[in-house]
């Protein structure tokens, strides 16, 4: 292993990711680990330095308080303790502020720990850890497009080369040229195998008439599922699942002391007799770790930087039940407003941007007649966590410019609108 690393154990506090953010600021590498570990599974973590417990008042689970094992302190390893009070500490503070300015001293000069985590070295020792874990054998990865997905799948390329089967799902309802891009990254530029599964026809059927959105969501996240599995279960031999878990995934799906912020609908989902292990080398990583990570491993920076899509896609932005003709009426307009955004330096700056088609039509004019057609919505929001969200203020001139390209190029639309609602109340999405 090339890092060193400060090992933090998890008694429920929340700024236990404050802290691992900290110490990788010193320049050294921090995990979170359960509680509960053992002495032997602390010994076993590789270049561990030391070991930082963070109490305070979650640390009280269910009435009951809860500590680490008494045995943790004879594996030899110098402790901190932050609103805790154990025995045998070589350092004990009563808060993070008492703390704070000691952690470099104690990261230093008690662990000896090394400033070594660079992205460089945590991908070499990702490598490492991946080949020892899955040795000869294969592992199968559901590859979106997204961020974290295509990291990981360009690491475990790195890693295993052949031994790892990508599948990509076209559920019919991506962006204009995003399973392309797809293909031509992966497939073409990186030699990996790569299963393309167009699957389009089978989800606008299943979707034909269903106008809830919940309803739209369901359907979308089931059938991939099947999809997903039929081709698992075509290939001979698989015996792992590559995952794009990052860190907040985990954080927000609840650790064994910290409670549940939301279900995290990543892991699971495959039926019992699919039973992979996992594979999650980006598991510890922050969002914008990952995208340096990605950026380090050669992906191309439009990728790196992607825009979040929702998983249901297009779909969700295709208002009611979806039809064909709306359908190609969001994917080129989006396309349009990418482009311009992009060639504005807007996709840089603004945080998520995309057009929606209602179901509804209104009176225009073409061609000297009276028409009956859709409007096109533009939304462009910005936001630290996709809980609150404000509008971007997007300049006059690139709005009409926009406008007059989808009047012209889109068809079946005789109106775009700008949507100038933030969240709350309006949310990011309109369905
Ligand atoms: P809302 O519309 O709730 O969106 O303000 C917040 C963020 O979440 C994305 N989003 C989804 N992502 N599956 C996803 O993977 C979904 O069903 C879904 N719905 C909304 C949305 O694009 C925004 O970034």
């Amino acid at each position: 292993m090339k890092q060193d690393m400060i090992v933090i154990l998890d008694l429920g506090s929340t700024e236990n990711t404050v802290l691992a953010r900290e110490i990788r600021g010193l320049g050294v590498y921090s995990e979170i680990y359960p509680h509960d570990i053992t002495a032997q599974e602390l010994k076993n973590i590789p270049n561990a330095k030391g070991v930082i417990l963070y109490g305070g008042p979650n640390r009280v689970v269910d009435g009951v308080e809860i500590d680490v094992r008494p045995e943790l302190y004879e594996t030899g390893l110098p402790f901190m303790a932050i609103d805790h009070a154990p025995a045998k500490c070589q350092a004990s503070y009563k808060s993070w502020e008492e703390a704070a300015p000691q952690l470099k001293s104690f990261v230093f000069d008690t662990c000896q720990a090394e400033a070594n985590w660079n992205m460089e070295n945590f991908i070499a020792d990702q490598i490492e850890l991946v080949r020892r874990q899955v040795g000869d054998r294969k592992v199968l990865l559901a590859l979106s497009g997204g961020v974290d997905s295509s990291v990981v799948a360009t690491l475990l390329i790195r890693a295993i080369g052949k031994q790892l089967t990508c599948v990509h799902v076209n559920h019919g309802l991506m962006r204009k040229g995003e399973s392309e891009s797809v293909i031509e990254v992966f497939k073409n530029q990186l030699d990996a195998n790569l299963v393309y599964v167009d699957a389009s026809e089978r989800f606008l059927t299943k979707l034909e008439n269903v106008a809830d959105p919940e309803d739209k969501r369901k359907i979308i996240g089931g059938e991939f599922i099947r999809v997903f599995e039929e081709e698992a279960r075509k290939l001979e031999g698989i015996e792992f699942l590559g995952q794009g878990t990052i860190y907040p995934d985990i954080v927000e799906s609840g650790t064994k002391t910290a409670k549940a912020v939301k279900s995290h609908h990543n892991v699971g989902g495959l039926p019992e007799d699919l039973k992979f292990e996992l594979v999650e080398p980006l598991k510890q990583l922050f969002k914008d770790e990952v995208r340096a990570c990605g950026l380090a491993l050669g992906l191309p920076a439009e990728m790196v930087y992607r825009q979040p899509f929702p998983g249901p896609g297009l779909g969700v932005r295709c208002l009611g039940a979806i039809t064909r003709e709306r359908l190609e009426a969001v994917r080129e307009s989006d396309a349009i407003l990418r482009e311009e955004f992009k060639k504005a330096g807007l996709d840089k700056k603004v945080w998520q941007y995309f057009t929606i088609v209602p179901d509804f039509k209104s009176v225009g004019v073409r061609d000297n007649a009276r028409c009956f057609e859709y409007p096109v919505i533009i939304r462009a929001v910005n936001t630290v966590d996709a809980m609150t969200a404000t509008i971007e203020q997007v300049e006059w001139p690139v709005l009409l410019k926009i406008t007059d390209r989808i009047m012209k190029e889109v068809k079946n639309v005789n109106r775009v609108c700008y949507d100038l609602s933030p969240k709350p109340n309006a949310t990011i999405e309109w369905e």
